[in-house]
């Protein structure tokens, strides 16, 4: 787990462009990027320090939201007001801290990990935030974990493997209240969803996702073009 005072060593100012670099997430120009970084409100002092660590330490960086998305999320959970968030693939912790901060005063968020060492160090985080007792970590399988809660979802993030999108959607959907969203990222696969046929299990996983989204009639839905793309879905 993250030690709870240690700053971590700071190499390279960190910004959409720098993980553009260190992982291949480059379907937006970096310089726009970093462009709409620069005129969107900056990241607490909690949420940079969590991208940076994750950044500088993690196997797998290019998972994080980073400041815009994570601004992003923010905004609809203010938009929204939700009592219940359901977050599928919590990681480091980014992602939950900037959902949890739209909740109604009794409001709780659920966000589900199944890798022990993530789930800890997000837990350290979440410990340090004022939202700490808002934020439920469930450390599993989320397939096994979602039926285990009672709850009625104001709104669902779907960041966990792709492969399981649709069962996570349909596990999810019927407990989302009406007129609830559901906000599933990486709907682009880093581009790869535009080859037909798509290669890979995940680009085809994710394909098979946005097909059957696009064929239901009881949302309404559209894709957000930010980072590596969001479906954002209303319950009808
Ligand atoms: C893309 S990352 C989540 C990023 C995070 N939401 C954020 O924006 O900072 C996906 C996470 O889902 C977790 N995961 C993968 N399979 C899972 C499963 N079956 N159940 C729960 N979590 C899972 C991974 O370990 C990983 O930490």
């Amino acid at each position: 787990m993250f030690p709870k005072n240690r700053k971590p060593p700071h190499k390279e100012p960190l910004n959409g462009a720098t993980f553009a670099k260190s992982k291949n997430v480059d379907l937006i120009n970096p310089d726009v990027q970093a462009y709409a970084e620069k005129f969107s409100s900056p990241e607490d002092e909690l949420l940079h320090e969590i991208a940076e660590y994750t950044l500088h330490h993690h196997a797998d960086p290019q998972m994080l939201s980073g400041h815009l998305q994570g601004k992003f999320l923010e905004m609809m959970s203010c938009m929204v007001r939700p009592r219940r968030i359901l977050e599928i693939g919590t990681f480091t912790g980014y992602s939950a801290l900037c959902l949890a901060k739209g909740l109604e005063p009794d409001g709780q968020l659920h966000t589900i990990e199944l890798r022990e060492n993530d789930a800890a160090l997000a837990q350290g985080y979440f410990n340090r935030s004022a939202l700490r007792h808002k934020i439920i970590q469930h450390t599993g399988s989320a397939k096994e974990v979602i039926p285990t809660l009672n709850e009625t979802w104001d709104l669902v993030f779907i960041d966990a493997d792709k492969v399981s999108y649709i069962e996570y959607f349909e596990l999810v959907f019927p407990k989302l209240r009406q007129n609830g969203f559901i906000l599933a990222d990486n709907i682009f696969f880093h581009g790869e969803v535009l080859a037909n046929p798509a290669k890979g299990k995940n680009a085809k996983a994710i394909q098979a996702f946005n097909e059957m989204i696009l064929e239901r009639k009881d949302i309404d839905k559209m894709m957000v073009t930010l980072r590596d793309g969001l479906y954002l879905i209303r319950k009808l």
